[in-house]
């Protein structure tokens, strides 16, 4: 069947595509006939070999771990009525760029009638981690909230979360047509941070006191820079580091200050509840609350092309595979 595989760790150009052997389902298992690969921005790190949450695959390996498609064949001791339904599937850190992938059929998500394959591709995992921080993150009705790389994957459904919690929105992000969506999905504010004043326009808009909460996936300095404007008695939850650089907060100095920091760590804590998260974000879309945002799509040949449109930051919200 085709594939892309990555042949050693580097830039878009190490994904080939190729020819592998079929998957074959194992017991507890099933083939997916895969429509749809979704790509998150961890994978271009895993990719490039920088990464530094996930093992490193051994080459070579197909990338994508999040598929959508229907049940094909499936293994031993699994419901045969499996067979043909429309589903989501984590398939793991790897597998996904390809005609065939297998899943586990605990990691199968029927996919609610109403709702796309590359829509439901493009909330999760992306809408099921934006539920799981907007959670963690208590937020309060009328509450401010900053939220990073707003016009991103994660960061699309995190200002659409907040505002259906009530929240008013400030969303950063770099580049007018990014910043043009991020008012269109409802913010209050759209603020460049290639603008070496936006911290302080971030404060203007707030009423001088800052953000109540701040959803940092970029680090970096405007990780840093988001978490000095944290209104005191403000959450600052982080979940990312597309930047390259985790923001680093001094416990003792957010103590002073009167800010939560809610890690990274948070993430390790999301696995179980992730399949519900997923069903909820998915019949909320089914349901026309929030508005998955597919900003690009590229046939499978051109996963190269998909993966340098992400790390060049000229994506618009979710870019996907279509097979
Ligand atoms: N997708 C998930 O399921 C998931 C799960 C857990 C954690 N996360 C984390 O959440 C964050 C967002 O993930 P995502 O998949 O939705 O990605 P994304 O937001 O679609 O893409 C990353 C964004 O980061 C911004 N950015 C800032 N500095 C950058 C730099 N130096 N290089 C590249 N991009 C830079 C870019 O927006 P601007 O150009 O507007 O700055 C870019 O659009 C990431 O840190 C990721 O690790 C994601």
């Amino acid at each position: 069947m085709r594939a892309i595989q990555a042949t050693r760790f580097g830039g878009p150009e190490v994904l080939v595509p190729g020819e592998v052997p079929e998957p074959v389902a194992a017991p507890g298992q099933v083939v997916v006939e895969v429509s749809v690969a979704g790509i998150t921005f961890v994978e271009t790190q895993i990719r490039r070999g920088v990464d530094q949450w996930h093992d490193r695959p051994a080459l070579p390996y197909v990338p994508g771990g999040t598929v959508a498609g229907h049940v094909g064949p499936v293994g031993e001791d699994v419901d045969p009525s499996w067979s043909g339904r429309r589903v989501i599937a984590d398939v793991g850190e790897t597998g996904g760029f390809a005609e065939r992938a297998v899943a586990a059929v605990e990691d199968l998500i029927p996919v609610p009638d109403g709702l796309g394959l590359p829509e439901a591709t493009a909330l999760h995992t992306d809408g099921s981690t934006a539920l799981g921080l907007v959670e963690g993150a208590r937020i309060l009705p009328g509450e401010w909230v900053l939220v990073e790389a707003a016009g991103g994957g994660v960061g699309t459904l995190l200002v659409q979360l907040a505002r259906a919690a009530g929240a008013r929105v400030v969303g950063a992000a770099r580049g007018a047509r990014k910043l043009d969506l991020v008012r269109e999905l409802g913010a209050d504010a759209a603020v460049d941070y290639s603008d070496p004043d936006w911290a302080a326009r971030v404060r203007q808009v707030t009423g001088g006191a800052g953000p109540d909460v701040v959803f940092d996936g970029v680090g970096g300095t405007i990780g840093r820079a988001a978490f000095e404007v944290t209104a005191a008695g403000g959450r600052f939850s982080v979940h990312g580091a597309s930047s390259g650089q985790m923001t680093e907060i001094d416990p003792a100095l957010a103590h002073r200050r009167g800010v939560e920091v809610i890690g990274i760590e948070q993430l390790f804590g999301f696995g179980p509840k992730m399949r519900g998260w997923a069903e909820q974000v998915m019949s909320e879309a089914a349901a026309g609350r929030i508005r998955p945002i597919i900003g690009q799509t590229f046939p499978l040949e051109r996963a190269a092309d998909a993966h340098a449109a992400i790390e060049s930051r000229s994506a618009l919200g979710k870019t996907l595979l279509l097979i």
